[in-house]
Formats: structure tokens, C-alpha cells, sequence
């Protein structure tokens, strides 16, 4: 299957739906995308389908670009690219030739969208076009927002959906809900204005639907399906993330409505949580554009327990966060109506980190002239302190604390200090990453890599001839060598993606660098060559193993045996300097 996507996906034509690439000799050239340069160091291999920058080390195949570019999980630019080129993918676990949940939920969605948007169209949209324009929402809004209106009646979505697809899938897509009593379905979202949830990949995952005359629940989304999670979706992500990147954050809020008129107002960094808390999975979304957040929430909810746990979940992730209050309880949405952009921007560059919004929040409550009070305080602002992740970010707000509690700085070190150690107390033991020691390849273990890729025959003879355990004996590239082996038995085509596609990340790396580097095509000899270099460098250590152990001295059956291996050794790097004739 990522065979099939890879085979029809073009890595220069993507990479040029990004970046403007120019001709250069046989590669394609620009100023690299993943750092910033003013000479162009950014190459794309159209042969190889490999891209490298030689400034910043980035590189890989196309997957690898849209993953690195969009930011995207490889099951996604696996979608993305899929879909671009009209491939089908099968979900993992599905069986051949039948669709997966995931699949079944995502063309009910495609039919509804449609129908939604449609019926906003059509007279019987009036209603929503007219509550819609009432919000001050512009109809180009409304396209970019894929807005649509789901009728009145229990069947609209039902009797469309029915043309083309089984009612069961309809359900398991939330579209269709069940009565109990009767088993009879009906629609889920009726009279509403539709909201559709897209994902980085461009699939609409679901839709969130609102009353317009009033009414309970005032929002309704669709069910959490095969291709629909709360927790793992932003809402307006795919169209803020460019911003997000641009601005450096990204502004936290609340409703769907807020977020779309944050934007319609030109503020475009802006995502929504889906009317659940911020979970570890958004962490992990936003984490890809950015480690700043700005939270602007309804100002009651950022004392909500709900909230804070939220925000703990963002620190916890080394995220600086910071919350935006607006006056008079107004929502964002209402905010930019009533006092403009630049009013809402000029709030944003005020935010207050929060803990500093927390100690005034708490400030304002507790009676800060007494010592109970004092410590009240203290109490309310220092858990979140001691989660901080960075010891130099939490000293910094010692002394915002303790002009904002009027208290001495000292005293809230204290206490710091002791949350601090409680929290350790908490988590147990810092794990110690093992700093793992990676070797850097040779000269000639890149050279050899680079013989058994370029040329068919050459690669059969050196495979035939490199015993892995002694001559790649610690070397970084014994992991690709065996990949290309099981390639060749496989009786694959051995290509720099599919070698890629089999072994570890920094594999990978080292693999396309050394294709990235220009080279002459390699032969056999040069392969050989390596290869001897490799085995002298070998018998040189082994070697010097000799030379420290009779140092130490022992039995004279050992030093014995040890020195008739050292003459061995000897011989054998006299033979393979004769073979390389120097
Ligand atoms: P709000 O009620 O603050 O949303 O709920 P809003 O966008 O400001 O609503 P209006 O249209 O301007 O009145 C915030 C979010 O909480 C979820 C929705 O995701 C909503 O956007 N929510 C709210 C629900 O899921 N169900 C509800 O009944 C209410
Ligand atoms: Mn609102």
C-alpha cells in the first residue's frame, strides 16, 4: 500500500506545491523550508525521489517532506498523499477489499457535507443564512468554513444518505441516531447550522451542529466514531496552522463560533477545543507548530477546575501559556464585533502568563492583610509553579508573587522549594536518558553504502563478500546493509525510499545524507576498497586490544596465545595493504 502511494506520488511536483524548486544539473534546488538560509542548500533528487539540505540535515522521501512540512504523523501523509493521487487506503486491520470503519464513517461524512451545504442554499436555508449573516458572519466565511444547515424533519439527512449507502453505516457515523424502543432511525442533527470538523488530511471527521432558534443542547456534535475524536482534533487547526507557525502561538478558544469569527476578522491563529478539556492528544496536535499558547476563555471557566486541569496539561508539556481575560465577560466572538481587530490583538500582546493570572485571580479573593490569607494565596498559585518543567521559567515568577500577595520574595521561595519536592515525591525518580553514543560512519563505510546501492552488480558482489558481524562490527550502516540483503532476497528493487522505509529513523538520516552527497557512480573496486579499509581499521583496534592486555601481563599460556594472534593480525593487514596495492 505505501508502496503504491510512493510509486504514484511525485516528490518534485509536491515539493513545488511549497516551495519554488530550480534546476540544478541533474537536481532541483531552493532555499530550504525547515531552517532559515540565503543560499540554497535545500536539494530534490527527482531520480532517487530524495530530498536534503545540506545546511540543516533535513531529508528523506516524500513522505518524509509532507511529514516534516505539514507536520503530519506518517499515517496521514500516507492519507494525504493517497488521496491526492485518488489511492484507496485500507485501514490497518481491515481486511482486503473491505472498507474499515474509519473509511465507512468518512463517506457518510463526504455525502453529508454536501447535503448540508446544499440545503444552505436552498430556500429552506434561509433560516440559517439569515442567523448566520445576523452573527456577522460574510458568506466567504462560510465557504471556508464549509458552513452548511441541516433541515427541519427526522428523515432529510436519512432519505439522502439512503441513495447511496447502507442506513447502518449512516449510524455508525453518528449521523443517524436510533430509537431505542422502535429500532427506527432518525436524524441526528436537525434544524441547525452545520459545522464541519476537518482534519490535517482535509477529511471532514465529523460535524457540530447549532440550534438557531433556541433550544437544548445548544450544540450538538456528532459521536465520537472510527475517524472522530474530541481529544485529538482542534477545530480550525488545518486553517491556522500556517499562522500558528508564523506567529509564533497559537490563541486558545473555546467555541466554534469564536474561532470563526476570530479568523473572519483576520486573526488566524486561532483553534478551538471541541467542548471537551485540553487533553494530552491536542498537546501532541499543536506541539507540531508550536510550544505557546494563548488561552482566551470565557472568564468565569478559567477558575473552573476544568480549566485548570486543561492548563496543567499544557505546562505539564512545556508549554508557556498565557490567558487573555476581556472585559465585561465578553466572549471572543462578541469582543472583536464590538471593539475590532486591532483592539483584540492589542489584548493578545497583553496576556498575562498564567500564573500570573492565576495570583491575581486569587489576589482578588482571599484578604491578602492577613497571614491566613497570605498563605490561602500561596496555596492557590504554587502546584501549578512546582508542575513549571523549567526551574529558570519558575525562579522568574518568585518575585511576581510576591509583589502581587505583597509578601517577601524569601517566603515564597520557601514554599516553592517544598512544593517542588513534594511534586519530585510525586513522580519518583527522574529517568535518566541514556545518552546513547552514536558513532559517527566513515569515509569508507559511506562509500560502500553508496557501491551497494547505485549499481545492481556491484551491490550482488559486495553483499556476497561483506560479512556483516566482523566488517560492519559497530558500524551505524549494518542496519541498512541488512535491509538492501532482505530486499535482494525478497527479490525487490532496491531503491533509497524502500531501503528507507525498513529500517530506524537515524538510519534513515544517515542513508539520505550519504545519497544526497554527490559522488561518482561507484564500482567494485571502490566498493572493495571500503570494505579492506574497513577490515584494516578492524585489525588496528583488535590490535590495540592486543597491545593493552599483554601490558598487563598473565599467564604465560595467555600472553602466549596472545601474541600468536597479534602476528596473525599483523599478516592480515600486510595482506590487505598488498591488495590495495600501496
Ligand atoms: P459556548 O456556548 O461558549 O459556544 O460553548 P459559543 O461558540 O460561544 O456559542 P455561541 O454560538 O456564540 O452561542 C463553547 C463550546 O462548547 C461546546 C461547543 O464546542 C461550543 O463551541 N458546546 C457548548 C457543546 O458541545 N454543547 C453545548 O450544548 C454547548
Ligand atoms: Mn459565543
Amino acid at each position: 500500500m505505501v508502496e503504491v502511494v510512493r510509486a504514484s506520488a511525485d516528490l518534485r511536483e509536491i515539493v513545488s506545491d511549497y516551495i519554488p524548486l530550480k534546476k540544478s544539473g541533474s537536481r532541483y534546488r531552493a532555499l530550504c523550508p525547515f531552517h532559515t538560509e540565503k543560499t540554497p542548500s535545500f536539494y530534490v533528487d527527482a531520480d532517487k525521489q530524495l530530498f536534503y539540505c545540506f545546511g540543516c540535515g533535513a531529508g528523506g522521501d516524500v513522505f518524509k517532506f509532507l511529514m516534516l512540512y505539514e507536520k503530519l504523523e506518517f499515517p496521514e501523509a500516507l492519507r494525504t498523499l493517497a488521496g491526492r493521487y485518488g489511492i484507496a487506503v485500507p485501514e490497518p486491520g481491515a481486511r482486503r477489499g473491505e472498507d474499515s470503519d474509519r473509511q465507512k464513517v468518512l463517506a457518510v461524512n463526504r455525502q453529508a457535507l454536501g447535503y448540508f451545504r446544499e440545503q444552505f442554499t436552498r430556500p429552506a436555508g434561509e433560516k440559517a443564512r439569515r442567523y448566520l449573516a445576523g452573527r456577522g458572519i460574510a458568506p466567504e466565511t462560510v465557504e471556508r468554513f464549509l458552513l452548511g444547515y441541516a433541515p427541519e424533519g427526522w428523515s432529510g439527512v436519512k432519505a439522502h444518505l439512503a441513495r447511496s449507502l447502507p442506513e447502518e453505516q449512516a449510524v455508525l457515523a453518528g449521523l443517524l441516531a436510533r430509537k431505542e424502543e422502535t429500532g427506527r432511525t432518525y436524524d441526528r442533527f436537525r434544524d441547525r447550522v452545520i459545522f464541519p470538523i476537518v482534519n490535517l488530511s482535509d477529511e471532514v471527521i465529523g460535524f457540530g451542529g447549532r440550534v438557531i432558534d433556541g433550544g437544548e443542547p445548544k450544540y450538538l456534535n456528532s459521536p465520537e466514531t472510527a475517524a472522530f475524536s474530541k481529544g485529538e482534533n482542534l477545530y480550525a487547526l488545518p486553517l491556522a496552522k500556517e499562522a500558528v507557525r508564523k506567529e509564533g502561538y497559537a490563541v486558545l478558544v473555546e467555541g466554534y463560533m469564536d474561532a470563526i469569527a476570530l479568523h473572519q476578522a483576520g486573526v488566524a491563529h486561532v483553534v478551538a477545543t471541541l467542548g471537551t478539556g485540553f487533553t494530552a492528544g491536542h498537546v501532541r496536535l499543536l506541539k507540531r507548530y508550536t510550544d505557546r499558547v494563548v488561552v482566551n476563555f470565557d472568564p468565569d471557566a478559567a477558575g473552573r477546575a476544568a480549566t485548570k486541569r486543561s492548563l496543567e496539561v499544557l505546562l505539564e508539556n512545556g508549554f508557556e501559556v498565557q490567558v487573555v481575560a476581556l472585559p465585561s465577560k465578553q466572549d471572543p466572538d462578541l469582543y472583536v464585533r464590538e471593539h475590532g481587530v486591532d483592539a483584540y490583538r492589542k489584548r493578545l500582546t497583553e496576556a498575562l502568563p498564567y500564573i500570573e493570572f492565576l495570583a491575581r485571580e486569587v489576589a482578588a479573593r482571599v484578604d491578602l492583610a492577613t497571614s491566613k490569607g497570605k498563605v490561602e494565596a500561596l496555596n492557590g498559585v504554587l502546584p501549578f509553579l512546582a508542575r513549571l518543567d523549567n526551574p529558570v521559567r519558575r525562579a522568574g515568577h518568585v518575585e511576581m508573587l510576591a509583589t502581587v500577595f505583597g509578601i517577601e520574595d524569601r517566603m515564597v521561595l520557601q514554599e516553592l522549594n517544598g512544593a517542588v519536592r513534594e511534586r519530585r515525591r510525586d513522580l519518583g525518580p527522574a529517568g535518566t536518558a541514556a545518552a546513547a553514543g552514536t558513532r559517527l560512519v566513515s569515509e569508507a563505510e559511506s562509500r560502500l553504502l553508496r557501491a551497494v546501492m547505485d549499481d545492481a552488480g556491484v551491490r550482488e558482489a559486495l553483499l556476497g563478500e561483506i560479512v556483516e558481524e566482523e566488517d560492519l562490527e559497530r558500524s551505524r550502516i549494518t542496519e541498512v546493509i541488512r535491509a538492501i540483503r532482505r530486499l535482494v532476497e525478497k527479490g525487490d528493487d532496491v531503491t533509497y525510499p524502500r531501503v528507507g522505509a525498513d529500517i530506524s529513523d537515524a538510519a534513515r538520516e544517515l542513508l539520505t545524507r550519504i545519497a544526497a552527497t554527490p559522488h561518482p557512480p561507484a564500482t567494485l573496486e571502490e566498493g572493495r576498497g571500503c570494505l579492506r579499509a574497513l577490515r584494516a581499521e578492524r585489525f588496528q583496534r583488535q590490535m590495540g586490544d592486543i597491545q593493552k592486555r599483554l601490558e598487563r601481563g598473565g599467564e604465560a599460556a595467555v600472553v602466549d596465545e596472545l601474541l600468536r594472534n597479534k602476528v596473525t593480525l599483523k599478516r592480515r593487514i600486510e595482506a590487505l595493504r598488498d591488495a590495495s596495492g600501496s
